[in-house]
């Protein structure tokens, strides 16, 4: 259920027929799968999967596939997926077709497994049926959610595809004149919220995420420790740890190898350089969904806006994405939402519960 265009669904599997329906939030992330039921579950997961290389591996792990954070630590063992890149199944998209249909069907098969290990920790009974909706970038093209739909059949009796952002907003009760923003890993998704299901104009996409950001920080970090080394993956621990736009902040030291040698490195004045290139595309696509909304209510918006996922824990970023909107909308207020991690599953719970029969796919 991106857009009100197509949102309607038919063909639900028969409720009557079942004793009852679990209803399931999920939110199928670029780094973190999170999912919340009705039965009171909660739970997430690094969205990664990995499958044993060779016999030798098999024998170690003793499984057949990995999941999350125990896929990440045994990777040297595994071929490792991360099913949902920018938060559509990897490879799927028309303008990545050099990729072969082998590597795009074990995408889809790491996508499934994905899911059917995220739908595990649930625990349905097994004369319920379940309901699930499920979280997309807010500019998700109709084959991507079709393919999210898809890695979820069989597991779900019925399912839904909502625009990430929105079910932020619809979990929060913030159903009008609210702007919300999801700072995630692999897409920042924008929704405005004005009492209605939204539109395609209603929402944006952008592709300068969180990973986008940590290649950012891995150029500046080469620039100022050339002969260092380091990964990408130890970048994001750096971000997550230390990340800030404001123009003052404690001094950032950081070890790393040189030559063999641990070195400290002042990478202060790279994070905040990094971090910031993250906020002009974000402003600019604030002024675009704020200057294009009724004027009667474009001031409610600017003063509404909330800010969520796992990106948004930039220390000061709120601060400063008021003080672009002033200068460029003449006023800006910023919140951030109390639980970035479960935000998007919660709305999406919350949508399952509230939604009629007609807007629902079946899946069985
Ligand atoms: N304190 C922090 N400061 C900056 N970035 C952070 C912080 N904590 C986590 N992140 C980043 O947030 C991103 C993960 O956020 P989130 O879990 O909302 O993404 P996701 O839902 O998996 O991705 P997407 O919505 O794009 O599919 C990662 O890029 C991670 O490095
Ligand atoms: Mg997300």
């Amino acid at each position: 259920m991106a857009t009100k265009e197509d949102m309607k669904m038919t063909d639900l599997p028969k409720k009557a027929d079942a004793k009852g329906v679990l209803y399931v939030g999920i939110d199928l992330g670029t780094s973190r799968t999170s999912v919340a039921a009705s039965n009171g579950v909660r739970e997430t997961v690094y969205s990664f999967v990995g499958y044993p290389k060779d016999v030798v591996a098999k024998k170690l792990l003793k499984k057949d596939a990995l999941f999350g954070k125990e896929a990440v630590e045994k990777r040297l063992s595994l071929d490792l997926y991360r099913p949902f890149e920018k938060g559509i199944i990897k490879f799927s998209n028309e303008e990545t077709s050099s990729v072969t249909p082998e590597q795009a069907q074990k995408q889809m098969q790491a996508a499934k497994d994905l899911v059917r290990h995220a739908l595990g920790i649930v625990k349905s009974r097994k004369d319920e049926l379940i309901y699930g909706v499920i979280g997309s970038p807010a500019r998700a093209s109709i084959k991507n959610k079709e393919q999210i739909l898809e890695a979820a059949r069989g597991m779900l009796d019925a399912g839904m595809i909502c625009s990430e952002p929105f079910a932020v907003g619809y979990g929060l009760d913030l159903l009008e004149d609210t702007l919300v923003i999801d700072i995630g890993a692999g897409t920042v998704d924008l929704c405005r919220m004005h009492g209605t299901l939204p539109a395609e104009e209603d929402q944006i996409t952008l592709t300068t995420a969180g990973d986008w950001l940590d290649q950012q920080l891995y150029t500046l970090f080469k620039r100022k420790a050339p002969k260092a080394d380091f990964t990408i993956h130890q970048v994001k621990d750096i971000k997550e740890k230390y990340a800030f736009v404001t123009d003052s902040a404690e001094p950032v030291r950081v070890e790393l190898i040189q030559n063999g040698l641990p070195t400290v490195f002042d990478l202060t004045e790279e994070i905040r350089e990094g971090c910031r290139k993250i906020v002009p595309p974000i402003v600019q696509a604030i002024h675009q969904l704020v200057s294009t909304f009724d004027p009667d209510f474009q001031k409610k918006l600017r003063d509404n806006v909330l800010l969520g996922g796992g990106g948004s824990q930039m220390i000061g970023l709120g601060r400063v994405l008021e003080e672009a909107m002033r200068k460029m909308l003449g006023s800006g207020r910023v919140t951030q939402v109390e639980e970035p991690t479960y935000a998007g599953a919660n709305g999406a719970l919350k949508m399952a519960h509230d939604m009629p029969e007609e807007y629902w796919k079946r899946l069985s």
